[in-house]
């Protein structure tokens, strides 16, 4: 019992500092200049392919980088369902929703690990860079499973996650941020935790179709392929990195760390330009697709 209660406290937390740190970056999230989270959300909804008059979930829906294009293509007579559990993020989808006329949208403060939805209602559940914030994903995705009707599908991305690397970020960064900082970001993205089994998902493409396997879910593809992120210098992709995931670890970094992680980063971004030209780095994105297996 002991096990159990110190297991939610400790999720809990978790999940508190997350939903601060994107509330604290809802304002500016994926605006400032630096193109990542819109290619590859387009990307993700190619591979989903939504039909016209399809319902479908976001997890973790953000300002709807995914759920927006998802829901032009299913039309007026379909319905997409945005949950989040950021205050500030929904608030600001609702904002974009209405810039973009895309009226079809529906957008919730929700605990995307718990979903509290109805059986069988949905035809696609989406989520792009979220899952992998989720303290028991495995867990998730069986519920997501039970969410689907008859033939329904999922698609998610991850970022693809090696023991070696800087977890999210693309190998290249390994050498200019130091592996000591990943005390501050979350539990399960430290490398010693992809060995153990309930993250080591994020890793390993066969323990991905595992998982998938058994939550209920066939067809299972993983496809990794790389999204090109650009940023106009590495100023820009530096104050872009506190609106994203690294947040996390900005915010508890010593203000004299930070400092010159920010020096150091801006420094090797800039040497990657071809003169003004922008930085442009190719990102490795996992993206799963699979169908509910009834
Ligand atoms: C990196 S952002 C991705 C947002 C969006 N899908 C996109 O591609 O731009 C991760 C999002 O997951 C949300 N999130 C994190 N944990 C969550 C949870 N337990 N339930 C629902 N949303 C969560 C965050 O608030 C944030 O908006």
């Amino acid at each position: 019992m002991n096990t159990a209660a110190t297991a939610t406290t400790a999720a809990d937390t978790y999940k508190t500092k997350v939903t601060a740190a994107f509330n604290g970056a809802a304002a500016t999230y994926d605006r400032l200049g630096v193109e990542f989270f819109t290619p590859m959300g387009r990307r993700l909804v190619e591979l989903a392919a939504p039909r016209p008059a399809e319902r479908l979930l976001d997890v973790g829906c953000g300002l709807g980088a995914t759920l927006l294009p998802a829901a032009t293509r299913i039309g007026p007579a379909g319905h997409a369902l945005g949950i989040d559990i950021a205050e500030a993020m929904i608030e600001e989808a609702g904002r974009e929703a209405e810039r973009q006329s895309i009226t079809n949208v529906e957008l919730r403060v929700m605990d995307g690990e718990h979903p509290d939805l109805p059986a069988r209602s949905f035809d696609l559940v989406l989520g792009s860079y979220s899952v992998i914030f989720l303290p028991d994903a495995r867990a998730a995705l069986a519920r997501y499973a039970g969410l689907l009707r008859d033939g329904g599908r999922i698609a998610f991305t991850s970022p693809v996650f090696t023991r070696d690397t800087f977890p999210f970020l693309p190998p290249l960064f390994s050498k200019w941020i130091p592996l000591s900082l990943l005390s501050h970001l979350p539990e399960s993205w430290h490398p010693e935790q992809l060995h153990r089994q309930l993250h080591s998902w994020l890793e390993d493409p066969a323990d991905l179709e595992a998982a998938l396997t058994k939550a209920g879910f066939t067809d299972v593809r993983i496809v990794d392929e790389p999204v090109r992120m650009t940023a106009a210098s590495g100023e820009d992709w530096v104050n872009w990195s506190h609106t994203q995931g690294m947040r996390l670890l900005w915010q508890h970094l010593p203000q004299d760390e930070a400092a010159a992680l920010r020096e150091r980063l801006i420094g090797e971004l800039d040497a990657l330009r071809d003169g003004d030209g922008p930085v442009e780095i190719e990102v490795p994105v996992r993206y799963v697709t699979a169908k509910a297996a009834r």
